[in-house]
């Protein structure tokens, strides 16, 4: 009922700028065909010459604006008859066919604006009697005959901008559903008696168009045939004082609600400006933008009806007592930039606004007056809404008990001193809000320290907003004891850096508090109990601080895990806050978590199931980090149902280990909306891929790696074991073939005989000793030889004539044993290592026997023995290996021990 213009307005403005199809979109990407959707074919910008012929015949819209159209021949339209809606706008049509409706006998919507259509007779629209909008803005009409006569379900008509003589569109009555007319920028300058005689039964009539016209005239009795209009527009008439009290006149007695009286130069009001009003039901007056500097007493004193006054954009000088008066119904007040400094700062006198006891919304946004004084809002008594918001009043500057003590009868519950230059907040400065829910400080220069009472006695609030207030807030304790109720707090670029390192929290006494936001603080230090006892809080806002130490295992005391109070998270932003670790159980129990924001960080691996609890996760952010694999193990919950995925701008490592997962993943959600998939989540390794998109990395080729790994494995196995056995053969194969033939020596029994061993062999050992150790052997073994026991010492036994090297061989060849007198010399001694021991290891070797004793008269490390004589003492019985005894009387001990080991059979096993 408030105003037609309201519901029919934006409906005009939906139909004119949506039927056209998406203009907007057009210009974005360059179509060269039309687009066809659910029977609406957009053919806009396309500098098409004629209508194209091979859309889809059942198609009901059809948009060809922007065009070239000299025409539109009905001939051309007789493919598409279901056509409701046909826009032609902005081409060069001379003339509309009549023909046209015919061919289209279903059309509802034709818009002809900005066109270059000349005559507009009976004829033309005679068929189109389904026809309820007809737009001709624009055009050069000149109008014969009753053109509009045949039009019997005309809603909206526009002829606005078409250089019309006159308002009189007809002389017989017609368009009996006429709803809105535009008559706008047309060239009358006299609105006479019967002019719109032709709407006399246009019963529906509510909205009256007649902006930006030079009106001079107005007849009396020319709105009498169009009494139940509700709301009339005469932005920007050029009418003059006597024309505008004429106007009012002509309106008196009509049902007229809603009017628009914007730039018209009403620079002054007096009281009798509005009173030919007095006899209407007028709810809605505009009068923004009209210079405005002087309101006289009582000018409003004829509009008791009023619920919507707007005054914006004017230069008021002065609001006193009697400004406002009668305007007892007044519910909203809208005065944005209506008091602005000009040649004078605007006063706003003691009791001002105090005929507004009906005023529920005051909106004083971007003024500025003088003072605000103790009595500056007194009177308003159902004062809800009070938006001062960007304004410039001194009085705000320091906030005490006095400022808003005007306010005290007011039941206000939403008070916006948003960028009012506040620098401080005195105790109790509030404390006459006691209806007050919800307060806007945000951007103000606020610089102090909050102890608690300059929020007493805001018994109702809810919601207080404090951004912006360049980092000079700092908090104790008690920030926020007198205001528990608080469900939404913010101070983001607000606090100091350490204004919440504290103990106990400041937000402690918050336990209702839903909304939470400490972003852009620089904040360093969050004690883990900061958000105890806080069940409730759904969102926290952390981003822009300098959080990445309390999170790293590093911390001295470990990581802080100050989200384990706050369960029902449900958004939590973190993002540029330097990030490069999530603890394991940063984000635990988090399952109500909806929306996580963790860009612009510095994570690079992230941890198995950090995110294993989120299972409720719809939207997260990882963009510009500093991640390379997106492996199943950390992302597979949080993506289970996941409806906006934002992870581009990482340095993604292209490989089956570290990518094809998510690649799958990508391939097969199609819940999931992934914003610049193709050209922002670019690969960064390897070189083969870099700079590609992830998607063209085919995971396919991983599965077709299975059988390739497997073959590879097996191969390089089979090499790599080649090898280690050419080595081994190379090297140690006489060890190998030694081992073999004891093992088969052990297995299949073969061995020399008791018998005849004694007789082939003409002494019992070989000995080889270093040249040094002669004296020990001669001193010690000799004595040992007697009819059962001969040694052969090369020395002494060498066969005269023969060469050393013969005569050591056959000496060996007739030596049952053989024995190494082992000093550190006779390692040393190349001869003997060389050529005696390897011939001896050889024999032995070949012979397959265990015919090797070891006599050590100093200890050696088994490694030089293996070095020189290439034998290890666990390649020989522990029995034919003897250690010279240091103890005397021991010696008896080892010759008993020697005798043993040359007296045993060769034979391995006893
Ligand atoms: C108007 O539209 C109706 C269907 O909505 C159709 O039946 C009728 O024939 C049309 N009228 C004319 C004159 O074409
Ligand atoms: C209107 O103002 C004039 C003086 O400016 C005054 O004489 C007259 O009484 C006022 N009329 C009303 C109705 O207040
Ligand atoms: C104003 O509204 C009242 C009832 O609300 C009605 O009786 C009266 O006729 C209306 N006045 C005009 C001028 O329409
Ligand atoms: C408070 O004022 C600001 C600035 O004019 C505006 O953007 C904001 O919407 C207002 N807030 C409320 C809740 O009215
Ligand atoms: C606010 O008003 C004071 C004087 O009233 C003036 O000095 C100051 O420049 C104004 N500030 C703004 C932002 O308009
Ligand atoms: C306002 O504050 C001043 C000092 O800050 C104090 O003396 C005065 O009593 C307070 N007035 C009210 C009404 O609280
Ligand atoms: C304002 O608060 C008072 C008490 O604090 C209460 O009696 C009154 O009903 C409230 N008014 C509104 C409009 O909520
Ligand atoms: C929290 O809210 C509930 C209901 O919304 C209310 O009953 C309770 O008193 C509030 N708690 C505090 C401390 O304000």
């Amino acid at each position: 009922m408030m105003h037609v213009l309201n519901s029919l307005l934006p409906t005009m403005i939906i139909i004119c700028y949506f039927m056209p199809g998406p203009h907007t979109c057009v210009a974005l990407q360059k179509k060269n065909s039309c687009h066809v959707h659910d029977g609406i074919a957009d053919c806009s910008h396309l500098s098409l010459t004629a209508v194209p012929s091979d859309l889809p015949s059942n198609i009901i819209s059809l948009d060809l604006s922007h065009n070239r159209l000299k025409g539109i021949p009905p001939v051309s339209l007789a493919p598409y008859p279901g056509l409701r809606r046909l826009i032609v706008s902005h081409n060069s049509i001379t003339k509309l066919d009549p023909g046209l409706c015919q061919t289209l006998p279903l059309l509802q919507t034709l818009n002809m604006e900005h066109n270059q259509v000349y005559v507009l007779k009976k004829e033309d629209v005679n068929h189109c009697t389904n026809l309820t909008w007809l737009i001709m803005a624009s055009n050069k009409l000149k109008l014969q005959g009753e053109p509009f006569s045949a039009l019997q379900r005309l809603k909206v008509l526009d002829v606005s901008l078409n250089k019309l003589r006159s308002a009189k569109l007809g002389t017989q009555t017609q368009l009996p559903n006429l709803v809105s007319l535009n008559l706008a920028l047309n060239d009358f300058t006299t609105l006479k008696k019967d002019d719109f005689l032709f709407l006399e039964h246009s019963s529906s009539l509510l909205v009256l168009n007649m902006s930006f016209m030079s009106l001079k005239t107005l007849e009396p009795g020319c709105f009498t045939p169009i009494s139940g209009l509700r709301t009339l527009i005469m932005d920007g008439s050029n009418m003059g004082t006597l024309g505008f009290s004429e106007l009012c006149s002509e309106l008196s007695g009509t049902a007229i609600e809603a009017v628009y009286f914007r730039k018209m130069k009403l620079a002054t009001l007096t009281n009798t400006t509005f009173k030919a009003l007095q006899k209407t039901n007028l709810t809605y007056l505009d009068i923004s933008h009209n210079d405005m500097v002087t309101i006289g007493d009582g000018s409003f004193l004829w509009l008791s009806r009023l619920q919507t006054l707007i005054l914006s954009d004017n230069i008021i000088k002065q609001l006193n007592k009697n400004t406002f008066q009668g305007l007892k119904s007044l519910k909203k007040l809208q005065m944005t930039k209506a008091l602005v400094k000009h040649h004078y700062i605007p006063t706003i006198e003691d009791f001002s606004f105090q005929p507004l006891s009906a005023l529920e919304s005051l909106i004083l946004q971007k003024t500025a007056a003088q003072k605000i004084t103790e009595h500056t809002f007194t009177g308003l008594t159902s004062l809800k809404e009070l938006d001062m918001s960007w304004s410039n009043y001194t009085s705000l500057r320091i906030i005490n008990n006095k400022t808003l003590v005007s306010l005290a009868g007011s039941p206000l519950r939403k008070l916006n001193l948003t960028g009012t230059a506040i620098s401080q907040i005195d105790p109790q400065s509030f404390s006459v809000l006691k209806n007050l829910t919800m307060l806007l400080l945000n951007n103000n220069f606020i610089k102090q320290i909050l102890t608690g009472k300059e929020f007493e006695g805001l018994d109702q609030i809810e919601e207080i907003y404090m951004s912006n207030n360049q980092q000079t807030v700092n908090l104790i304790s008690t920030s926020f004891v007198n205001v528990p109720n608080l469900r939404v707090l913010t101070l983001g670029k607000t606090l100091k850096a350490e204004a919440v390192n504290l103990d106990p929290s400041p937000f402690s006494p918050l336990t209702n508090l839903t909304f939470l936001d400490l972003s852009n603080n620089n904040i360093a230090n969050i004690r883990e109990d900061m958000l105890k006892g806080l069940a409730y809080l759904k969102v926290l806002k952390l981003q822009h601080n300098n959080l990445a130490r309390l999170w790293k295992s590093a911390n001295l005391g470990g990581p802080v895990l100050f989200l384990k109070h706050s369960l029902s998270l449900v958004t939590l932003q973190m993002d540029s806050n330097g990030l490069d670790e999530i603890p394991a159980e940063a984000l635990r129990g988090l399952g109500n978590l909806r929306n996580l924001n963790l860009s612009s960080n510095l994570l690079n691996s992230l941890k198995d199931s950090i995110f294993g609890d989120l299972n409720s996760l719809r939207v997260i952010n990882l963009q510009k980090n500093l991640i390379t694999a997106v492996r199943p193990e950390v992302f597979k919950t949080p993506l289970s149902n996941i409806s906006l995925l934002v992870m581009d701008k990482n340095p993604f490592d292209c490989t089956c280990e570290t990518i094809m997962w998510f690649v799958t993943w990508l391939n097969e959600t199609n819940m999931t909306h992934v914003p610049g998939l193709r050209d922002q989540y670019l690969c960064n390794t390897p070189l083969a891929y870099f700079n590609r998109s992830i998607m063209e990395f085919d995971p396919l080729s991983c599965k077709d790696m299975t059988p390739f790994q497997t073959l590879y494995i097996l191969t390089s196995t089979a090499v790599i074991m080649l090898m280690v056995s050419a080595f081994v053969v190379r090297y140690q194969g006489w060890r190998i073939r030694f081992y073999w033939n004891i093992l088969i020596n052990r297995t299949l029994g073969f061995s020399d005989t008791h018998a005849a061993e004694g007789q082939e062999f003409e002494y019992d050992a070989y000995i080889i000793h270093a040249e040094q150790d002669s004296s020990w052997v001669e001193r010690r073994l000799s004595p040992l030889e007697n009819d059962m026991c001969r040694f052969c010492l090369e020395d002494r036994d060498s066969l005269p004539g023969m060469s050393q090297p013969d005569s050591i061989l056959d000496n060996m060849r007739r030596s049952r044993k053989i024995l190494f007198v082992v000093t550190e010399t006779l390692l040393k001694d190349p001869w003997c290592t060389r050529f005696i021991a390897q011939h001896a290891i050889h024999r032995d070797i070949e012979a397959n026997r265990d015919s090797v004793i070891l006599v050590f008269l100093q200890d050696v490390h088994d490694y030089k023995l293996s070095r020189s004589l290439y034998l290890r003492r666990g390649m020989l019985r522990p029995c034919c290996i003897l250690d010279w005894p240091v103890h005397k009387e021991r010696v008896p001990a080892f010759h008993q021990k020697l005798l043993m080991a040359l007296g045993m059979t060769n034979r391995l096993k006893d």
